[in-house]
């Protein structure tokens, strides 16, 4: 896939991507779901550069969801390490880069090493305005809905808030990034076609484009294919087509 098919006048600002995958990448080879992690770590590494380079605004990763703590100890506490690698291995670079690091989600139950390694890249990154990486952390859309209205509950009760002032605006301001603008453009790789509890609220109008590529095998030229498609849609915002290309946008 070639890059100049890509109009760079009009890259998604945002890119939100479900990695999936990994597993069946590693049993077709006969090899353990923890192989599939690693190498899944290297597209991790191949698209956070891509994304990059293409002029991407904010990439955000789903890494490691709520429901995945279900998953067997061996399995999370290898995903654990990864994640730790990664910044170990890319830190250097991300902050040459201007690529600044956040998190969202639960972060209360991750372990401490990953607090404390991913919360330096954080504070280390702070300053850096090209492109904002965001690891979705033991993560879940509802629990980040149920997270603000608990937020919202509380204002309401100390008196700073009325009910009737709860709107849209609000709700997004109580969110765990409240300046996250939402994605243009949902990655889902592994093909299947499911939102799996990623971004619920953010979503709403996102364009998503499912690869049947497994996660290790997404290329940045797969990631070039996703643009190329996202560039072929429509974006409609409830809108008539007619209305759409009267406004250009
Ligand atoms: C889903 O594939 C993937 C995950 C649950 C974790 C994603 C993790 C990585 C890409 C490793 C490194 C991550 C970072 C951020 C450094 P799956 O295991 O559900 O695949 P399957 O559907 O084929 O079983």
């Amino acid at each position: 896939m070639s890059e100049a098919r890509i109009d760079l006048k009009s890259i998604p600002r945002h890119i939100a991507i479900i990695m999936d995958g990994n597993g069946r990448w590693a049993e077709r080879r006969g090899l353990s779901r923890i192989e599939g992690h690693r190498a899944g770590l290297e597209s991790v590494r191949a698209v956070v550069r891509g994304a990059r380079e293409l002029g991407v605004r904010w990439l955000t990763l789903y890494a490691f969801s709520l429901e995945n703590w279900n998953r067997p100890k061996s399995e999370v506490d290898e995903l654990m390490r990864l994640l730790e690698r990664y910044i170990e291995l890319e830190i250097d670079e991300v902050l040459r880069n201007g690529i600044q690091v956040r998190t969202i989600g639960r972060s209360d139950r991750l372990p401490a090493s990953v607090v404390a390694k991913i919360g330096g890249a954080v504070a280390r990154t702070r300053e850096n305005r090209d492109m904002t990486l965001a690891f979705a952390l033991s993560y879940g859309g509802r629990a980040e809905i149920v997270d603000a209205v608990r937020a919202i509950a509380r204002s309401v009760e100390a008196g700073v808030l009325e009910p009737e002032a709860i709107d849209e605006k609000c709700i997004q301001a109580n969110l765990y990034c409240k300046d996250m603008h939402d994605p243009d453009l949902l990655i889902r790789t592994g093909g299947e076609h499911r939102i799996s509890n990623f971004l619920l609220w953010q979503l709403a109008y996102t364009e998503f484009f499912s690869s049947d590529a497994l996660w290790p095998d997404f290329t940045k030229s797969r990631l070039v294919e996703a643009l190329c498609a996202y560039q072929q849609r429509e974006r409609r915002f409830g809108r008539t087509t007619a209305q759409t290309r009267e406004t250009g946008s």
